[in-house]
């Protein structure tokens, strides 16, 4: 099976993006399962530090190895949003294919000496594990929102600049970079969410020679999608409309089933709802929607 270094590779030399998504529970593990097997599309399950805590690390490694290598499943794993350097090594340690680390919040000098710092470790330890940098704040947490997260990154001034990203890259030694091109984490209760700037894309796509990642996927338009991976975009991290899919569907069958007691059975529609939805993004990010 390929690496995901030759996967993305692979989505970014088509102008094609592969999809990233998020996961909290068994059930959404089977959703991605399900999703794969339904397109025959590579995918990336996500957990952030809180995610993966529930999980449990070493756990959540062995559930996407029997994946891989016994069902066959293009299935790779990534330690999302890692907010130190200590978490980054744990995850390189346990067999994550990529790494976040998330140094969006700190001073740049900070950021850039926190995440080659990371890379160091990573190539130390053979090299396997992608590194990926985040550039620009974009709000923190995968939920519905009433407003703009305080600080985010959504107008073109504090958008991530082709200055920005060309020395970080070339300071660190990411392998993948996402930079902040107007999505945030989240996705607007209004339905109002903001507009990608893909002119911004294009640019930095132009300066640096590696993938971008594109987070906040939640609440972005089809066209806007299509538009950001041919400017560039070759990763695309969907969470809360996974969440809000879910949660709503769980709801309704425990309404509708009020004496059920078998999770598996009132559980079933949700992995189903989860399911549909990351098919869909697989297929329109890989240009088959
Ligand atoms: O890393 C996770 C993603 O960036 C998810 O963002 O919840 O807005 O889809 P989202
Ligand atoms: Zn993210």
């Amino acid at each position: 099976m390929k690496t995901l270094r030759e996967t993305i590779e692979e989505f970014h030399s088509n102008n094609k993006a592969i999809g990233h998504f998020n996961v909290s529970n068994i059930e959404m593990i089977r959703a991605v399962a399900g999703a794969v097997r339904a397109t025959n599309l590579p995918v990336i399950i996500g957990v952030s530090e809180g995610e993966r805590d529930v999980f449990g690390v070493s756990e959540i490694v062995a559930i996407v190895r029997i994946m891989r290598e016994v069902h066959g499943l293009p299935v790779y794993l990534n330690a999302d949003h890692t907010y130190s350097v200590e978490r980054v090594r744990e995850a390189i340690d346990a067999g994550f294919d990529s790494v976040v680390f998330d140094g969006a919040r700190l001073s740049l000098e900070e950021n850039i000496a926190k995440t080659k710092e990371c890379v160091v470790y990573a190539r130390e330890k053979g090299g396997t594990t992608l590194i990926e940098g985040e550039l620009g704040f974009i709000g923190a947490g995968s939920q519905l929102l009433d407003a703009i997260p305080e600080g985010a990154a959504v107008t073109e001034d504090l958008m991530t600049s082709t200055h920005e990203a060309k020395h970080f890259v070339e300071e660190t030694g990411v392998e993948l970079l996402a930079p902040a091109v107007g999505t945030v984490h989240g996705m607007m209760k209004s339905g109002n969410n903001p507009r990608i700037n893909s002119e911004r894309i294009r640019e930095i796509a132009s300066v640096v020679d590696i993938p971008l990642v594109l987070h906040g996927g939640s609440g972005t338009s089809e066209d806007e999608y299509r538009e950001a991976i041919v400017n560039g975009i070759a990763q695309v991290h969907v969470s809360t409309e996974l969440r809000v899919a879910y949660k709503r569907s769980l709801q309704l069958s425990l309404q509708e089933n009020p004496e059920e007691l078998a999770p598996y059975k009132y559980t079933k529609q949700a992995i189903l709802s989860v399911q549909d939805i990351i098919e869909q993004r697989m297929r329109l990010f890989a240009g088959l929607a």
